[in-house]
């Protein structure tokens, strides 16, 4: 594996670029000079998988966690991926010659660059992107105030375990929540249940930590798994069971959780205030403790 290093430092030498990796070209270049062939399967039919890793201090954050949803999510769309030891040394090297501390790695990869044709391409190595960005946090103004959310049926596939670029139905219900004034849209099933949000998952405090069990119909996120972790330590009791929107309008506290978004307040559902309004006392020690891991510890 051969990376070449970034070197059209030019006048800007220090106000670091964004980068970018794509394996069929073997080299890191910046990241708006990236390009792909239009019959990359990824543009063509979304056939493809994706991650998107927060790096603290220099580190990616979970990243065992994130390879180990990677290989699921490949393993599941039946597409052979095996270069993990590559992919480590590229996310080290995309740090390094970022110079970021603080950043996201996105990572996707597709079933390879063949004539438009829905079945597989025989022999097409898949194609590798991969790229890192500044961080940018949401304002803290934002966290402090909490935000509003908007409820919304599930119009998604039921393989939402798998985590897919196909993300039209997330786009065209986020554009919704925006549209209306709100952060984030919360999808309900057609059982009437709970499940998760556009690109985060969805906690809410009643006597207990309680968020929808991990299914078909949800993304296991690497963040609910560690605020799982962190209500366990500090013996904050939680429950992993579906629930109703009214039971999430009348919790005591709402949150929801992504890797670049960490830990969102939510004070309004639709037309209803939830919780008393304002973050609650267990979301805003939730936050304490993830700032803490991210930010101190880590
Ligand atoms: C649909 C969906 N649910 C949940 C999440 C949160 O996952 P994580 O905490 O691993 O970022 C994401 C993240 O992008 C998502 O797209």
């Amino acid at each position: 594996l051969q990376l070449l290093f970034y070197q059209n430092l030019g006048v800007e030498a220090f106000s670091m670029p964004d980068l970018a990796y794509i394996n069929h070209d073997q080299q890191i270049v910046e990241l708006t000079e990236a390009r792909l062939p239009v019959w990359d399967r990824g543009f063509l039919f979304a056939d493809s998988v994706y991650e998107v890793i927060r790096v603290y201090k220099g580190k990616a954050f979970r990243y065992e966690d994130h390879m180990e949803r990677l290989k699921h999510s490949l393993k599941e769309i039946r597409l052979d991926f095996a270069v993990f030891h590559e992919l480590e040394v590229i996310i080290k090297e995309l740090i390094k010659q970022s110079g970021y501390t603080d950043a996201k790695i996105y990572i996707q990869i597709t079933r390879g660059i063949a004539p438009r044709n829905h079945a597989f391409p025989e022999k097409t190595e898949p194609t590798l992107l991969v790229t890192i960005e500044k961080a940018k946090s949401l304002p803290e103004s934002v966290v402090e105030r909490g935000v509003k959310i908007i409820s919304s049926e599930d119009i998604r596939w039921s393989r939402c375990d798998v985590k897919t670029t196909a993300l039209l139905p997330n786009v065209l219900k986020k554009q919704l929540a925006l549209e209306q004034g709100a952060y984030e849209v919360v999808f309900i099933g057609p059982d009437n249940k709970v499940r998760e949000c556009s690109h985060c998952n969805i906690f809410m405090y009643r006597d207990g930590l309680v968020t929808p069990p991990e299914s078909q119909h949800i993304l296991s996120g690497i963040t609910r798994k560690v605020i799982l972790e962190i209500a366990e330590r500090l013996k904050i009791k939680s429950l992993q069971v579906d629930f109703g929107l009214e039971a999430l309008k009348s919790a005591s506290e709402v949150f929801v959780t992504g890797s670049l978004s960490e830990i969102v307040p939510v004070v309004e559902i639709d037309d209803s205030v939830a919780g008393n309004g304002r973050p609650g006392p267990i979301t805003k020690l939730l936050i304490e403790e993830y700032r803490k891991i991210t930010r101190e510890q880590y």
